[in-house]
């Protein structure tokens, strides 16, 4: 697995954006799997400046968002469709009908389930898939659990990822406790991840992601199995790999 380490967060948001970027340009109509979350923030922002600087044309992207919660209309201010708006969609050229993100609002989440896939479905491979990891193991809302599902599903939140992400609400009692999330088997078709960790937090999670054994009580542990999932992490949330173990080819930046 490639490792990219950097003690600068900066760099490595650029060096992620220039990769998508090259994607984008490389692809008549790349297919991009967006995360929400604080960690891609910085490479939603890398992406805006190549876009204002006129390097990168989001005219025929494509996008496919990995979860949204239940109940929360778009125009919600907590809602990802707000977040994707506010880091991303509001700054760039990507057009409406290219961006695909669950709805939360719906009176039949069971149908919207079967939308999402079929889209997914529709799309094939994705180029690439940003994805973060939650402190518990999590990627897109797939919590840790005996068993995961490999499509587009509802979740019930764990009560540690409804307080991690309630300083996004105004209490914790208006975090949604469900979601729909993209499966764990449509993460891994992408052809490329760009699997990103930041901070001391994730030091311990990511140590499980990449070291421990491949489990569905640790969902980023399945990332271990993807033939081409690359690593951005901080040297804080490395500071407990062995990044000298073989697992690894690894790249300071
Ligand atoms: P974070 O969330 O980027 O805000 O840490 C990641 C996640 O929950 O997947």
């Amino acid at each position: 697995m490639e490792l990219i380490i950097s003690q600068s967060i900066k760099t490595l948001n650029d060096y992620c954006a220039e990769l998508l970027s090259k994607c984008i340009k490389e692809k008549n109509e790349a297919k991009i799997g967006l995360a929400t979350g604080n960690t891609p923030i910085g490479i939603y922002q890398s992406l805006v400046s190549l876009f204002q600087s006129g390097e990168v044309d989001f005219t025929n992207v494509r996008t496919y968002n990995l979860d949204e919660y239940l109940g929360l209309p778009k125009s919600h201010p907590s809602s990802f469709y707000s977040f994707m708006r506010r880091h991303l969609i509001d700054h760039v050229n990507l057009k409406e009908e290219h961006i695909n993100i669950p709805h939360g609002k719906i009176a039949s989440p069971e149908q919207e389930c079967i939308r999402y896939n079929h889209i997914l479905a529709q799309a094939g491979k994705l180029d690439v898939q940003i994805l973060g990891i939650g402190l518990n193991g999590h990627i897109g809302f797939n919590e840790p659990s005996a068993s995961l599902s490999p499509h587009t599903h509802i979740v019930k939140l764990t009560e540690e990822t409804r307080r991690v992400n309630s300083p996004a609400f105004s209490s914790l009692d208006e975090v949604p406790t469900h979601a729909i999330t993209m499966g764990v088997a449509s993460i891994l078709r992408s052809k490329s991840i760009l699997f990103m960790a930041l901070g001391k937090e994730k030091s311990k999670i990511m140590k499980q992601a990449l070291e421990g054994p491949v489990t569905t009580q640790c969902p980023a542990s399945l990332l271990q199995l993807h033939p081409n999932c690359t690593v951005f992490i901080d040297e804080k949330a490395a500071s407990e790999l062995d990044v000298k173990n073989n697992i690894y080819d690894v790249q300071y930046i």
